[in-house]
């Protein structure tokens, strides 16, 4: 079987690191000359709209899948008239936008944080009132890593931040003082079926991922599958989804999905019995899913901006190096490594040796 990934980066190239040994082959569009896939299977170089080449891609390909959410809405419908695409189109119109992510999450029941739709800087100035500050100003599209959002913390900070964020369609949130970040990643199967990996505590630093630590036996696991199996079966989704939710006052309030595998779900390659990426390739391939259990405790730290030398790397003990062959850029993610611990001890103390090669 062949698959077309729409975009080349490190999720692409770690979704073919697993679907090889399926017997899978891949096909990746991007318009990055260097996109870091390439070394993994066949580079279509294009642009997400160029039609001929889209065409070019759903010819050669069964199935068609994404490795990012911000995918132009007519490129999905136009590649769904020649070959599946899962998620499908309805998955990636809400997941792509953070008002209709949002305002899903309310229609399920789904505990969020206040929001608001801003058109302008009057609806702005409307929004604060009603749901006062500190609030989060976000671009309703193309965020990630923190980029496209702006803390509002005075009254000083609201006056022009239309602007400041572009003049484009944004949402408020009411800024939630939680106590913890953690994420669900889920795989739901062509047939309904279910699975779910342990939820994993996230630390970011400038809006960016630092660290995730698996946890084992979360409180609040059972909350958090029924929250996102209300989402998987309302899109009817097919693959593998990341739910992103705050901790607060004891409960969760959901913050965000990514209708892909996620940088929360890199743990999973050495940490699971079966990883996020073999199980998205097989819900979308109409395989059997694979057992979500863990092999330890886990936790994956990202390399932002460079790479550690690789032989300090794996010089620490059950440490995994993944270097994604990108050039190195501040801010980039480049790489990750993951640790898989026999306990909890062990493992604070191999992640602060890796924590100690990333400061240098
Ligand atoms: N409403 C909020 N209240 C408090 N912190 C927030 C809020 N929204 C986002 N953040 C912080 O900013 C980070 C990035 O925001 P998020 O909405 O997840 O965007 P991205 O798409 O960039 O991941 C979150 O992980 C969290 O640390
Ligand atoms: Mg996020």
């Amino acid at each position: 079987m062949k698959i077309g990934v729409i975009g080349g980066g490190q999720l692409g190239r770690m979704l073919a690191l697993a679907g090889t040994p399926l017997g899978q082959q891949f096909a990746f569009l991007d318009p990055a000359p260097d996109a870091c896939a390439q070394a993994l299977g066949e580079h279509i170089r294009a642009d997400y709209s160029d039609q001929d080449h889209l065409r070019q891609l759903a010819e050669e390909v069964d199935l068609v899948t994404f490795e990012f959410e911000s995918v132009p809405a007519e490129t999905v419908a136009f590649l769904s008239q020649f070959v599946p695409v899962y998620p499908n189109a309805e998955s990636l119109r809400i997941a792509r936008d953070r008002w209709f992510e949002k305002s899903m999450f309310q229609d399920l029941g789904i505990p969020t944080p206040d929001f608001s739709d801003i058109q302008s800087q009057a609806d702005l100035d409307t929004a604060v009132k009603r749901i006062g500050l500190p609030a989060v100003m976000k671009t309703r599209t193309l965020g990630y890593d923190g980029k496209g959002q702006k803390v509002l913390r005075q009254p000083d900070d609201v006056a022009g931040a239309f602007a400041e964020l572009g003049s484009v369609p944004c949402i408020l949130e009411g800024f939630v003082p939680f106590t913890g970040e953690v994420s669900l990643i889920a795989v739901r199967a062509r047939d309904g079926e279910t699975r779910f990996y342990p939820l994993v505590h996230n630390n970011h630093e400038n809006g960016i991922l630092k660290l995730s630590i698996a946890s084992t036996a979360h409180p609040l696991q059972a909350q958090a599958e029924s929250y996102v199996s209300k989402v998987l079966d309302k899109l009817d989704y097919v693959g593998v989804m990341a739910f992103e939710f705050f901790e607060v006052d004891g409960g969760l309030k959901a913050n965000e999905i990514a209708p892909r595998v996620h940088n929360s779900g890199h743990w999973t390659i050495e940490g699971s019995e079966c990883s996020q990426f073999e199980n998205h390739l097989r819900a979308i391939a109409g395989l059997p899913l694979g057992s979500t259990a863990t092999l330890g405790e886990a936790a994956m730290l990202n390399f932002i901006g460079e790479v550690p030398e690789a032989s300090k790397v794996t010089a620490i003990e059950q440490c995994h190096l993944h270097h994604y062959g990108k050039a190195f850029k501040a801010g980039r993610k480049v790489g990750h490594a993951t640790l898989r611990c026999a306990d909890m001890t062990t493992l604070k103390g191999r992640i602060a040796e890796v924590e100690a090669l990333i400061k240098g």
